[in-house]
């Protein structure tokens, strides 16, 4: 059997994406309320990329309580305004062919920050004396220049995944029909993943199935929340890049186990849990991250990092390396970068915006 191309179809569940050109989760801090719901700019930024041919756009990082937010411009999906909220992104992008992802969050200890930008010289953590909150984490440590954590108690890790499931079953509400899960980047999931981070000595630390606990105990109720319909993703960083550390050995092993609760495909980043990291970062270096995980585990798999042009995202998936490929920043430059992939691929797409035919791809 050959290879799909990157404008075949993907079916998971009873969900057919219409080609594999995706955009990831990118946190655009910019939830200027303080309550975490959508406003203006999330309608223009996501209203851009529903008419830009991409199969699936995944809304960024979206918190599961306020102590989950990175920063306080996160948007979250603790409560009914941002479910509402939300139900006019969805329908923009189901009315043009797109399917609604989110990613659901919760930064652990590293939450609480300000956000990327506009703040002029001041960056890491907020003073819980200016509106910051004390962070919580599998271990009582802290990200580099950040204030520590305090360490969950099994309660409070109950919580977490209650929490999980009740933004889980908000995000159906919203519209949304793919969850992701991020377990990614040095959040909290990943904090109990990664022995670097992970130092309990309770049914939560230790051997890789106690460390994968949280997560699997997230995915089961989640999928028990959402019923069989909604699709699932888990965003992994397949490595920490660092000897001792998480890696893409131990990222395939809990993607079966993943699968077998009810997940349908993975998201293969890599890195974010510590600071100094040495990355090899370059065009597609996280590629072969998912080309390994696609190998060794059973779950589909799609890659992200650097990737750029419709060449080399074409490649990537007719040789097989990944089923899906995302590309965030190229979407910030181009949100129509899949009409255009689709224009420079020679892809007889049925599918643009009618309102924009006299301004086709390529320029005629
Ligand atoms: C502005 C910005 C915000 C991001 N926010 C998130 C996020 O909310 N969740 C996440 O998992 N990754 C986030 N990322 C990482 C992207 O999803 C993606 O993995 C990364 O940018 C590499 O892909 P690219 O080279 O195509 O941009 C963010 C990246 C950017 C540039």
């Amino acid at each position: 059997m050959t290879n799909p191309t990157l404008f075949t179809p993907i079916t998971l569940r009873n969900l057919t994406i219409r080609n594999r050109v995706w955009v990831p989760p990118m946190c655009m801090y910019s939830a200027l309320g303080k309550d975490g719901v959508p406003t203006d700019f999330h309608r223009a930024h996501y209203g851009a990329l529903a008419l830009g041919g991409a199969g699936l756009v995944i809304v960024e990082a979206t918190a599961v309580s306020p102590e989950g937010r990175i920063s306080f411009h996160d948007l979250g999906i603790w409560n009914d305004d941002q479910v509402e909220a939300f139900k006019q992104i969805t329908s923009l992008m189901r009315n043009n062919g797109v399917v609604p992802g989110i990613q659901i969050a919760h930064a652990g200890r590293k939450a609480s920050t300000y956000p990327g930008w506009g703040y002029d010289g001041i960056d890491g953590s907020v003073p819980v004396e200016a509106g910051g909150w004390q962070t919580v984490s599998a271990s009582a440590n802290a990200f580099e220049g950040y204030a520590p954590a305090h360490a969950l108690t099994e309660e409070g890790i109950a919580q977490v995944v209650a929490d999980f499931a009740a933004a889980a079953r908000r995000s159906v509400e919203a519209g949304f029909q793919v969850l992701e899960i991020h377990a990614a980047h040095g959040y909290l999931i990943h904090q109990f993943l990664s022995p670097l981070t992970n130092e309990r000595t309770d049914d939560f630390g230790g051997p890789l199935k106690n460390r994968a606990r949280l997560l699997l105990d997230i995915v089961r109720t989640m999928r028990a929340e959402v019923g069989e319909e909604i699709v699932l993703f888990v965003r992994f960083s397949a490595t920490d890049w660092i000897e001792g550390g998480w890696n893409e050995e131990e990222t395939s092993i809990v993607t079966d186990w993943v699968k077998d609760l009810g997940a349908d495909t993975v998201d293969i980043s890599t890195g974010g849990l510590v600071a100094g990291a040495k990355i090899p970062v370059g065009p597609g270096y996280q590629v072969p991250l998912a080309h390994y995980v696609k190998e060794h585990a059973h779950l589909p798999t799609s890659a992200v990092g650097m990737i750029t042009t419709a060449a080399q995202a074409s490649e990537i998936i007719t040789s097989g390396r990944a089923d899906a490929v995302m590309l965030g920043r190229e979407h910030l430059r181009d949100p129509h970068f899949a009409l255009r992939a689709a224009a420079e691929l020679g892809e007889n797409i049925s599918y643009g915006t009618p309102q924009y035919q006299r301004a086709p791809f390529p320029r005629s």
